[in-house]
């Protein structure tokens, strides 16, 4: 029941609030595969969530007033704690990165200016719309990650417990930002086009961050580390490989998050 995951979500964080995650110099600065190149992916992502979040708080926010069903308003409420959590502790690894030499607290600031002004030019059925778009790909990215264990395997424990700990809460509120745009007056191309928007705009940003970590540490002509990083996405294990089903099951026309639950 929505009730009892209400319940058990609360004691788990209130357990991350007093213990929180371990970001500190036992981590290498290249945690993940020791590869510049895959940390720097994940670096980038852990970059823009605090903000990112913030943004998709903000859009649900704007419905929860004219929402009549209760059980949807507490999966809003469990949604809005989760992800107010996340951007807490994604803050808290931004910090030990920046600490370490990457402009993660730059981008964090840049991100800001960026969707305030998205938010002051879009309506609010627009931002609900991206929001569903971004938790699209929060949730492939979610469910790719804990279907395939062999993809987390070279990853510093610490940070695998806490990208571990996002994922199953992203599972756990995936179809709210979709159910809470059901409400109000859906459309299929205004839907589909935010994901495409995400797809040229956004997703291509989170690149664009990643070289500048890389430049930033000199590792961005390091051609070994991309090749490896290279079999890593996109041939074995292959995270961006095995994401692609879910990515493009989103523009099917009857499409739900929870056609695909986690197995
Ligand atoms: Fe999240
Ligand atoms: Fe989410």
């Amino acid at each position: 029941m929505l009730i009892d995951r209400l319940a058990t979500a609360s004691e788990r964080e209130t357990k991350i609030e007093t213990s929180g995650f371990e970001f500190g110099s036992a981590i290498p600065k290249h945690w993940a595969a020791n590869n510049p190149v895959i940390t720097s992916f994940f670096n980038a992502v852990s970059s823009v969530i605090p903000e990112g979040e913030k943004f998709f708080i903000h859009s649900i926010r704007y419905y929860e007033k004219s929402i009549t069903d209760p059980e949807l308003l507490d999966a809003v409420k469990l949604f809005i704690h989760q992800e107010d959590c996340h951007s807490q502790q994604h803050h808290a690894m931004n910090d030990w990165l920046s600490s370490t030499g990457y402009p993660s607290l730059n981008i964090e600031d840049g991100l800001r200016k960026n969707l305030r002004l998205l938010q002051s030019h879009s309506s609010p059925d627009t931002q609900l719309a991206g929001t569903v778009a971004m938790e699209h790909v929060s949730t492939i990215l979610s469910e790719t990650l804990l279907n395939n264990p062999e993809l987390s395997i070279r990853f510093h424990p610490e940070i695998s417990r806490f990208f571990k700990w996002h994922s199953k809460e992203e599972l756990e509120h995936k179809s709210v930002a979709y159910d809470v745009y059901q409400t109000t007056n859906p459309n299929y191309w205004h839907r589909v086009s935010k994901l495409i928007f995400v797809s040229l705009i956004l997703l291509p940003a989170v690149a664009y961050i990643q070289l500048k970590f890389l430049l930033s540490e000199k590792q961005l002509f390091n051609v070994k580390a991309w090749s490896k990083a290279h079999w890593y996405f996109w041939v074995s294990p292959g995270y961006f490989r095995k994401m692609m089903p879910g990515y493009f099951s989103y523009y099917r026309n009857n499409f739900h998050p929870s056609d695909r639950d986690l197995k």
